[in-house]
């Protein structure tokens, strides 16, 4: 089975409805893909090596990921080497249309390019990944959706070229 995990923090909740739309995304997707939605204190990062894809989504805090995402990617470090091949990709939300979420999406598809792992850009929307401003409108929220099912369809793909060896 080819699992997608969309681990995500939210404190007032803008970012975990971006997360559920990116698992409404995979649910769309004609792959038999699945994804599982979980809040990043909820993961046991000792469990992320058994996921063919990782979903990061955090606020914009100062143009960055929020703390608690950070401290999700530097405890990741005790899968250093072997995580390669996992597809990535990185979701945001922010207050502000310039307010950093491009920022903020490329300091955390950064980290998982150090993991190794493959990341695809978005030609059309939202090139880095989907970015909500404010209350999340009909185009965004359709961007969250496009981006999951997407994703889905990447992850499948990858896992039939057989990388992991
Ligand atoms: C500590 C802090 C820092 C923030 N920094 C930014 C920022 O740099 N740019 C911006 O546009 N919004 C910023 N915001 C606003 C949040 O990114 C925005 O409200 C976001 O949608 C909250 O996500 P959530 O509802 O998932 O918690 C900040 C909010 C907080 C609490």
């Amino acid at each position: 089975m080819v699992n997608i995990l969309v681990c995500y923090f939210s404190k007032s909740g803008t970012t975990e409805n971006m997360a559920q739309e990116l698992i409404n995304g995979i649910k769309e997707s004609d792959s038999d893909v699945t994804g599982e939605l979980k809040k990043v204190h909820e993961v046991d990062v000792q469990d992320l090596k058994v996921y063919d894809g990782l979903i990061l989504g955090s606020p914009t805090y100062y143009g960055l990921p929020s703390a608690e995402i950070k401290k999700f990617i530097d405890e990741s470090i005790v899968h250093h080497g072997k995580l390669e091949w996992m597809v990535g990709g990185a979701f945001t939300s922010s207050a502000n249309p310039a307010g950093g979420n491009e920022t903020a999406l490329m300091a955390i598809l950064e980290s998982l390019l150090i993991h190794g792992m493959i990341i695809k850009g978005m030609p059309k929307g939202d090139h880095y990944g989907p970015v909500v401003i404010g209350e999340p409108d009909e185009r965004e929220s359709k961007q969250c959706r496009f981006y999951g099912k997407w994703m889905a369809d990447l992850t499948d793909r990858v896992s039939k070229w057989n990388l992991k060896k």
